[in-house]
């Protein structure tokens, strides 16, 4: 009689604990359905993303969207640097050869055995003569480079991407304690050596999308962006915790490779997952949440995308309870 008690009170919570899931599930569907227009219009959306950076004539393809609904504001707060970045510099990258002919360069008096044009390199050519370098901000865009370039000491902001490099040495980059963003969008990388970004204080953005990486280098803490989309990352490609200790990081970009797994820890500050065009087959009920916690959310965590994946998201009903918002995915 005890034990009959017992299990119609347990079957009881059951029942009730199902009723809440399932009022908590279908708000989620609502929400995902009411935000399906939303994802629709994201600016990082890869499809178009791959599309503008093909074919737009200059390079700033982050912000080239010119609807102005409510999502492209949140982007727009979302990413700041990147805006203003790419508003002040958009012009200034169209003329190149101009640039590269006036001497309005960066205080390059301590950079390594350099002169007023900046360190040279080894066919003798100035980094700032064949690049642009303008305060402390290096354009090599374009230029055929086939490795990265000495850069002057004080060099912020790196940009190299249209080019042959394919390899990223240990000390390619060495001592530029004020690098914050690296992007070597669209080179021929397909080996990056471990240490190479490791000792870079003040690296915010690591833009490697567009490459042949098959293996991803130690990475610092102070990452907030990492875009390593449509590279050649497999099974072992990340290794093991990879992001676990970047608690800045909000934005992680890895669609178009080969990756099988979601790679765990996510760091709580991540805001953005984008893991389409993978070969992810399967996830966990704790991917995301924590079954031993129902109390547990991770609200910045808003934009999950795992479509182009063998993966059947109605599997894991439970995986999704902390989230915002439900991933966008096969619910098949
Ligand atoms: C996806 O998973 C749900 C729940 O387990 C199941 O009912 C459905 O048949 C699955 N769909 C496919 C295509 O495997």
């Amino acid at each position: 009689m005890k034990l009959e008690g017992k299990n119609t009170n347990n079957k009881r919570k059951e029942s009730r604990m199902k009723t809440f899931i399932n009022i908590f599930l279908g708000f989620f569907i609502f929400e995902a359905v009411g935000a399906v227009p939303i994802t629709d219009t994201v600016i990082y959306d890869s499809e178009f993303y791959d599309v503008s950076l093909g074919e737009l004539p200059h390079p700033f393809v982050y912000v080239e969207n010119e609807q102005s609904d409510q999502s492209e504001a949140e982007i727009g707060t979302a990413l700041p640097s990147i805006n203003q970045e790419s508003y002040s510099s958009a012009p200034l990258t169209e003329e190149p050869e101009e640039e590269a002919s006036m001497p309005k360069l960066i205080d390059v008096s301590s950079a390594q055995g350099s002169g007023v044009l900046g360190p040279q390199i080894q066919d003798g050519l100035p980094t700032c003569l064949l690049c642009t370098c303008l305060g402390t901000t290096v354009y090599c865009d374009d230029h055929e480079l086939d490795a990265v370039p000495p850069l002057p000491k004080k060099t912020m902001y790196f940009y190299s991407r249209y080019n042959r490099i394919k390899k990223i040495n240990k000390n390619d980059f060495a001592n530029l304690n004020n690098l914050k963003r690296i992007d070597l969008t669209a080179n021929f990388i397909s080996e990056i050596h471990e240490d190479a970004f490791r000792r870079l204080p003040q690296l915010e953005e690591l833009v490697l999308r567009d490459n042949r990486i098959r293996q991803l280098p130690e990475l610092p803490a102070t990452l907030t962006f990492i875009d390593i989309s449509n590279n050649r990352l497999g099974r072992n490609g990340i290794r093991n915790e990879a992001f676990k200790d970047l608690h800045e990081l909000q934005h992680l970009y890895i669609t178009d490779n080969s990756l099988d797994h979601i790679p765990l820890p996510l760091p709580e500050s991540l805001q953005a997952l984008h893991l389409q065009n993978n070969n992810i087959q399967e996830m966990h009920e704790d991917t995301f949440c924590k079954m031993k916690d129902f109390t547990y959310v991770r609200r910045a965590l808003e934009d999950i995308r795992l479509d182009g994946n063998p993966i059947n998201l109605s599997k894991t009903p439970y995986a999704y309870m902390c989230l915002p918002r439900l991933p966008v995915g096969n619910l098949i």
